[in-house]
């Protein structure tokens, strides 16, 4: 059965595609009020007027590289629901799959600036007010990449390796004052990040690589989302610090191939 969520005040980044939709989704199903954080305004709102319920959340403009828009963003979110009990650091970019000679400059500030600095300025942001309650739960979206190499190219893999460093130096600072913090580590899941909007050439399902993997399919989101949903729930209230894998057996198979 879903955990309820009853009226917990949930934000998510990278709300207005893939993973990030589909935790909007769950969470709202739930019970929760959420608070949809996108660079991407446009699709966040899209998000929120899907729901069945849309009066319980709102689409918040933010790019989670700047410290500025961060502010403002859960400046937006306290004065809509008076705290945030949970803060899932899902929004992220990818590389361009190119080792550390072939990188420029600007492409790993880019990326380390979204997927590693986001994710500290989010709970930089929040933290005082789940201080100030003694309470919340951070959820850090981090990939197959954060303990393996070859899942996206070197920027991406340092970013997603230096998001469970956040998650264990969050857990070691905050755990005992009331917040927990844990970092969901999926594999190659159907998202727009990996099938770009307007398709792809290749069928995800028959890509060689996902073929060998133990589950030999893509996940859809929602099973990412219901992991997050899982982890922010009181059943996962002596889950502190950890990374959950959920790649259909991807690492497992990486190391024995089958
Ligand atoms: N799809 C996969 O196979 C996969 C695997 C492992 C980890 N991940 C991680 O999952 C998370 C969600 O990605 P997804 O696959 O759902 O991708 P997605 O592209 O479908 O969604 C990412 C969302 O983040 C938003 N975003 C990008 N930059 C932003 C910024 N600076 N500020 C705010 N929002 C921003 C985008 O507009 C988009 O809506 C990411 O952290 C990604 O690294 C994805």
């Amino acid at each position: 059965m879903t955990q309820s969520m009853d009226d917990k005040v949930v934000i998510v980044t990278g709300a207005g595609s893939g993973m990030g939709r589909s935790m909007v989704e769950e969470f709202v199903a739930a019970g929760a009020r959420v608070a949809a954080l996108d660079i991407n305004e446009p699709k966040a709102k899209e998000v929120v007027a899907a729901l069945d319920t849309p009066d319980r959340a709102i689409a918040v403009a933010v790019d989670v590289s700047s410290e500025e828009s961060v502010t403002a963003a859960v400046r937006q979110v306290l004065n809509w629901a008076g705290r945030v009990d949970v803060l899932c650091n899902n929004a992220g970019i990818i590389d361009s799959f190119r080792p550390a000679h072939e990188i420029s400059i600007d492409e790993w500030d880019r990326n380390l600036a979204v997927n590693l600095t986001g994710p500290f300025l989010m709970a930089r942001a929040v933290i005082p007010d789940m201080l100030s309650r003694s309470q919340g739960i951070i959820i850090n979206t981090a990939s197959i990449s954060s303990l393996s190499a070859a899942g996206g190219g070197t920027a991406y893999t340092a970013a997603k390796h230096g998001v469970l460093g956040l998650t264990r130096q969050l857990t070691f600072d905050y755990g005992k004052l009331g917040i927990r913090v844990n970092a969901i580590c999926p594999g190659a899941t159907l998202t727009g990040l990996t099938v770009p909007e307007g398709g792809s050439d290749t069928l995800p399902d028959s890509d060689a690589e996902i073929m060998r993997t133990p589950a030999q399919r893509w996940a859809q989101p929602s099973e990412i989302a219901r992991l997050a949903l899982y982890l922010a729930g009181t059943d996962a209230d002596f889950i502190h610090g950890q990374a959950f894998v959920i790649d259909g057996g991807w690492l497992t198979a990486a190391r024995n191939p089958i």
